[in-house]
Order: structure tokens, then sequence, then C-alpha cells
């Protein structure tokens, strides 16, 4: 093993032997040069200072408390005395001094950005005080139109009186799911309103909100989708779009999108609000649009670098995590890690060193979170350490700036995060851990700083910091796959993808890809125009391969084992369960399951059995299947299935005919076909990569001559997971457009992209200047 085994580190990481250090040894002190380089938002100004002293809070806990000893309220109701609680709690927040004046700045202003450091109550108070003045109230000018056009909204009810008409919404968007639910779920809580109903969430395939809705917490993707079905967005008098400098490629695009809305609807309100970045940028995009700050409440905070780089940075965290315990006074600590796999072996490790130290050490609690956390788990990183104890908290970069955790005074940064890189030369996308930038680096610092003054630990050398991160991340938008966005566009009417108005424009490259692959599926025509294939395939809030996939199934009459499928294929990788301790016993158990055809149609053979036995967790149990993923798969049905009325596709079933549900996978899939070659490896047939079946396929032994994949998974090799067996010929019945020879063993070549596609190059070089 590796682990920091590199020179002086190592020594003082011994200390589990019962050495127990009373500093912390194995970091620089801190760097005072480095602290004068730094960008002011990380320290704190004097003025700054005295404005957190003036506030003196007591914390919602203290609160909580105090509300407890003087039974003041024992007559109230649970409820009633939690929303008085949360409401006093609400007062304390930053944002809530500036409410008027931020009130009157929405008034005077269409756009407004809003700048405010993490914590300060942007997304949980903005919606509630837009609520409390009036902007769900629809627009009484509106009305006449309303009734007119439409009889649905004006039900008449048994009394005689007509209904009083829908309520404008103030919508939301955050970049994460998490982070729409667990915001939506306190600000339900805080208006004292059942999550769903008056306050909603609207997160892909999971709508948690109603008719009844008028504040709604959705991810950027969803409200997106809203645009297919409303393109003004009418049923909104307010848009937040929140956490924009996250940059991510939906944000990017709705940026554009809400903007032109924003002209043709003057009295749509429209509020670009992000952490403590960016904002003149975000300014200058809406034409100059007044940027509103909200002052922070923020203590300092002091960065320690690590010495000399660290080998394993999980392992650093872990032994910092533990010196914190033993050495520092108590308060919270919030580590940064870039994803579940990483998250839940720093959770192992650390309960495997804790129990060794018994006794010896106070109460550490262990709380992951990541997005994929089933919710009932994500609430418990907000409950309070227990008394004389610490607990730590192992996240993703989510709880950089989207979630605020309160009671946090050390953070252990190893400096990076998972990032979707995308190659536009092969099209290859792919989840990479790349080191954070600057940007990154100093709102994960700040998360120390929200309660008391803090520690920031950096697994990484005040050199690297200063000369190996980039000032800010590169923009989504730049780094990943456009299809499904195209796609998207098109279908609401917009063609000009080059000229779009892009904060920051993609590749040309990669724009270009999309219109070949989406022309390859038959979304686009000759020229470039939506097919009706496409609008069809739009509907879908899917990747383009998997909605084509979907619809290709009408033809094979075989709908809903494509359903099944795909539904499947959207819980990735977390259907089968292996304990570590039970390898043997649950590997025999998912090859129980294998069926020929390959590993979609094995999918599709556990959803069914399990549906047998009437969607049984004991069932799961017995056969080491994840019955949280399974459940999720039947909700993401559920859902597609209604999408299928919509398109008006009937859902038709041919569980035998594995023939044509291959068939389907392939006409959506057919750019990931490989190819075995004599070194006993596959090749993939539009880039001559090598690859390799992934040993946990069901086709791992056999050797069929062409197989198609889902995805491509590095590891050691690269290799294909989800593999299913095909024949050539299937490839030119379902993609013509894109393979020319009859068999691909005349020449294996691809069919050249018809010239048109070259005009396609031409046209976007020549608008790229
Ligand atoms: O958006 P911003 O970062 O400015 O702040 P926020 O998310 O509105 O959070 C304001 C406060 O609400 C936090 O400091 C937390 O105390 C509290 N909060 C919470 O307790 N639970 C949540 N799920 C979200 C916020
Ligand atoms: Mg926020």
């Amino acid at each position: 093993k590796a682990n920091g085994q590199s020179g002086q580190n190592f020594e003082q990481r011994k200390w589990e032997d019962e050495v127990i250090h009373t500093a912390l040894p194995h970091f620089g002190s801190l760097d005072k040069d480095a602290k004068s380089k730094q960008p002011k938002y990380d320290y704190i100004l004097d003025e700054e200072i005295q404005f957190v002293q003036q506030l003196t809070i007591p914390g919602v806990n203290e609160f909580l408390q105090q509300k407890e000893k003087s039974k003041l309220h024992e007559h109230e109701d649970e409820n009633k005395r939690k929303y008085r609680t949360l409401l006093e709690s609400r007062k304390t927040l930053p944002i809530y001094k500036f409410r008027e004046d931020l009130m009157s700045a929405i008034r005077d202003h269409q756009v407004l950005i809003i700048e405010g450091e993490t914590g300060s109550g942007k997304t949980t108070q903005l919606t509630q005080y837009l609520f409390e003045e009036g902007y769900c109230e629809a627009d009484t000018e509106d009305e006449d139109e309303v009734e007119d056009g439409d009889d649905d909204d004006n039900i008449k009810l048994p009394d005689g009186k007509k209904k009083t008409k829908k309520k404008m919404m103030i919508g939301c968007t955050q970049p994460r799911r998490v982070a729409a639910m667990s915001v939506a779920a306190r600000v339900a809580e805080e208006m004292n309103v059942k999550l769903g109903r008056e306050v909603g969430y609207s997160i892909r395939f999971e709508d948690c909100s109603s008719e009844r809705t008028i504040i709604k917490y959705m991810t950027d993707g969803m409200l997106l989708r809203e645009f297919l079905g409303e393109p003004d967005l009418a049923s909104y008098s307010v848009l937040i779009v929140d956490e924009a400098h996250e940059r991510t490629l939906h944000t990017d695009i709705l940026f554009g999108l809400v903007k032109d809305i924003a002209r043709f609807r003057p009295k749509l309100k429209l509020l670009i609000s992000s952490a403590t970045l960016d904002a003149e940028k975000f300014s200058q995009f809406f034409d100059d649009a007044p940027i509103f700050r909200i002052p922070g409440r923020r203590f300092p905070v002091d960065i320690y670098y690590t010495k000399a780089p660290e080998a394993d940075y999980v392992d650093a965290a872990v032994v910092t995590v533990l010196q914190i315990h033993v050495t520092q006074p108590l308060g919270d600590i919030l580590v940064f890690l870039t994803g579940q796999e990483e998250i839940e072996l720093a959770n192992e490790m650390l309960l495997e060193r804790t129990r060794k130290l018994g006794t010896k050490i106070k109460e550490l609690i262990i709380l992951p979170i990541y997005s994929t956390l089933p919710s009932d788990m994500q609430i418990r990183i907000f409950e309070p350490a227990p008394p004389g104890g610490r607990k730590v908290i192992l996240a993703t970069n989510i709880a950089e700036t989207s979630l605020t955790i309160d009671g946090i005074h050390f953070v252990i940064d190893p400096g990076f995060c998972k990032q979707k890189t995308y190659n536009a030369r092969n099209g290859m996308e792919a989840l990479t851990i790349t080191p954070i930038s600057k940007a990154s680096a100093n709102q994960r610092a700040g998360r120390a700083g929200r309660v008391a003054p803090g520690k920031c630990f950096r697994l990484y050398t005040s050199w690297a910091y200063q000369h190996e991160l980039d000032d800010n991340s590169i923009p989504e938008i730049q780094r990943t796959n456009l299809g499904n966005v195209v796609l998207l566009l098109k279908s609401l009417g917009i063609n000009d993808l080059v000229n779009f108005d892009y904060m920051d424009p993609p590749p040309m490259e990669t724009l270009r890809l999309a219109f070949e692959q989406l022309y390859a599926l038959g979304a686009l025509n000759h020229k470039v125009e939506l097919t009706k294939l496409g609008r069809r395939m739009a509907e879908f809030p899917l990747d383009p391969m998997l909605s084509k996939t979907i619809l290709a199934s009408e033809t094979y009459k075989c709908s809903a084992e494509i359903l099944t499928i795909v539904s499947m294929l959207s819980v990735n990788n977390s259907i089968f369960f292996r304990p570590k301790d039970k390898t043997l016993l649950a590997d025999t158990a998912r090859q129980a399951f294998f069926v020929p055809g390959g590993d979609h149609i094995t999918l599709l053979n556990v959803y069914n059995q399990w549906k047998d036995t009437n969607f049984s967790t004991q069932w799961c149990y017995e056969n080491f299947i994840q019955f949280r993923s399974m459940n999720r798969a039947r909700q993401v049905r559920d859902q597609l299935e209604t999408l299928m009325e919509r398109v008006e596709i009937e859902i038709l079933s041919n569980p035998a005919d594995t023939i044509g549900i291959r068939k389907s996978i392939c006409a959506g899939f057919f750019y990931h076909t490989a190819k075995f070659s004599k070194n006993g490896m596959y090749k993939t047939i539009r880039h001559q990569q090598s690859v390799l079946i992934h040993p946990n396929s069901a086709l791992f032994d056999q050797i069929p001559r062409y197989v198609i994949y889902f995805e491509l998974v590095l590891t050691t090799k690269e290799y294909m997971r989800q593999v299913i067996e095909i024949e050539n010929e299937w490839l030119r019945e379902t993609a013509p457009h894109f393979y020319k020879t009859k068999k691909l063993d005349d020449d294996d070549k691809v069919k050249k992209m018809p010239k048109v596609l070259g005009k396609i190059k031409a046209e976007l070089e020549r608008n790229y200047s």
C-alpha cells in the first residue's frame, strides 16, 4: 500500500497506534504568505466582522432548546410550535435584514442578479418573501384571456360559484436533485404546509407538486422541459435561476431562454442568484441588470496546506478527521470527496479506526451525503451532533454551495471533484476526477466559517493552490455532449443553434457532433431540421440514444420490454448487491439471472421475476438484488409509461422476441457497436478503439462476433458495460443512415456522412469567428 508513505508524512500518520498528538503535525502551519495572496472573499473584512458581531444570534438549536425549556407554548400543538421556532430562525438569516430593499429592487427591475454568501437564505427565503408580497396572485389583466381560452381553469363548483382561477407560480431552479428536494422540504416546513401541495418540487422522473403548488423548486433540466409544454412559461410570475454560478449545461441554456421570454413578458420577474462569484458576468449577459449583494455572515477561516502532495487523499482525509477529532475543540467536520465510492470507502475506514480507538475518543457520528443517497438518509445530515460528540459529514461537492449545514467548524478539502468531460473528437463522455478550481476551493473553505471562526485543511500544497488550480471551473456546456439539448432546442423551434444567446458558446466541434448523431438517429433530416421522429424523441427526458430505442420498440412491438430495460439502465449499476463477505453467493445469484442475448435481456429478466413476486422486498433480499434501486426503476418506468401515451405508442409486450428487443436497442445504440478482432479484444466500429466485455457481463466468457454496449467504463482497462449480442445485418436494418455496406465483414466501413453534413460544418465554421 502506498498510502501516504511518501516521506515525512508517514511517520506522523501512525498516530492511531495510540500516539495521540496534541497538534496537527502533518500540516504546515498557517501559510501567511499564501493567505495574503488569496482573493479577497476568502478573508473577512473588518467591517464585515463588526457586522457579524452586531448580529449575535442564537443558533437554531439553542433556540429550540430554549423554547423547550421555557415551555412557553405548551398549549400549542407541536406543528405550531415548530412553525414559530422556524419563523424566529428565519429572522436571523442575513437576507432578512434586506428584505424590504430586496423587494423594492425586484419591484423596480425586471431582472435582478442576487449575490450572497452560501447560507444567507437566498434559496429558502426569496420564494417565501415573493409569495408574501403577492407574486402568486394571478395577474388581473391576463384574466379575461384565461377565462375565454381555457374552460378547465374555471371549474363550476356545486354551489354555483366559479372556482377562482389558478394562481401564478414562483419557480426556483437548482442544478441538483438533492438540493431541489431538501430545500422544498425545508420551505414546506417553514410555511407549515404539506410538501407537494403549496410547496413542491419537480425532478426528473419525480413530480412532487400539484394543482395547488405556488412555490416550485425544480432541477434546471426540468424547467427546460417545461418550455416544451408552455413556451412562454405563462404559469410563472417569477423565475429564480438559483446557483447560477454552477454553470451547468441546463442552467446555461436556461439563461438564453429566460432572457428571451422576459423580453415579451414584461411582468415576469427574473432573478439570477449565485454564491459570491461571477455576478458581473451574469449582469453583463442580462443587459447590465443590477446586482443586489447580500453581505455575508462570515467568520475568518484559517487555511492549512500539506507540506507535500498526498499520495492517497482518501486516506489522508480520514487521518485528518481523526486528528481533528482528538486534538480540536468540538465542532463538526465537513469532508469533500468526489463520489459515492470514495465516500463509502472513507466511511468504512473511519468506522474501523474509531472502533479500534473505542472509548478513548469522543463520539463521532459519520454521515454521508451524495445525490443518489435515499432521502431519509439525506435528512440526517441536518440533525445536530449529540451533546459532547461531533459529526463528520462526508459529502460530494453538493455541500459546496447548494446545501448549507449548520455547525461546521472544520473543512477538509482534498482538492478534487468528479467532472464530466467530453472528447469532441470521438464523442466519448467520461466522468473523471479532476482538480477543483480556486473558486471552488474558496467556497469549500468558506463552509467552515459560517457559525464561528473555522479551519480549512487543504490536502494539497500552497504551491499547488497557486500554480495548479484554475481560477474558475469550465462551464459544463464546453465539456459535455449536446445531443439532448440540441434536440430540445430544435423542438422549441430554435433552429439557429450557432447564434443562440450563449453566455459562453459550446465548442463548434461539439455542436457538429450533436447534429451528426441526431442525423444518424433520424431525429434531424438532411436539412438539419427536426423530423417527426425527432419531435417524438424530444418528449423523453433521456439521452437521444435511449429515446430512439424506445421509439423503435414500436416497430418491433416490444415497447413494454424496452420500457423496463431503459428504466433498469437508468438506475445504472446498482441493481446487484455484492456484500464484501458474500461475494461468491452474490455472484452465483447474479449469474442465475443470465439469459441468452446479453445483459439488457438479463436486466429485463430480473425485473420481470421481481414483478411476478408482486415487487417483493424479501425476494430482492434473497436474490442479492437492491430493493431501493428496483423501486426506483419501477418509478422511472411508470413515468416513462405516461410519456408513451403522449407520443401515442401502444404498450405491447412480447417478452419471447429477444430479437425484436435487441433490434430496438440496436436502433438507438448503433454508435456503440464493437466487433471481435484477432487480438482477443473488441474494436469499436466508429473509432477502432480496443475494448473488452466487462467481467460482470452475461457475455463475459462467450465471444459474440458483434456486440452493442450501453457504456464504456475505464478501470484498469476500457470495458464495455451492459452488452448484448447482435447480428451485423441488424445494423443496416435499424440504422440505414449510418451503415452503408450490407455486411460489415466486407470492409467494416461506416457510411460516410452525407455531403450535407459537410455543409453543416462549413456553416458552423463560417458562423464561429
Ligand atoms: O441559498 P443560500 O445558500 O443563501 O441559503 P439557504 O439554502 O436558503 O439556507 C438558509 C438556512 O436555511 C441555512 O443556513 C440552514 O440553516 C437552513 N436550511 C436547513 O436547515 N435545511 C435545509 N434543507 C435548507 C436550509
Ligand atoms: Mg442556495
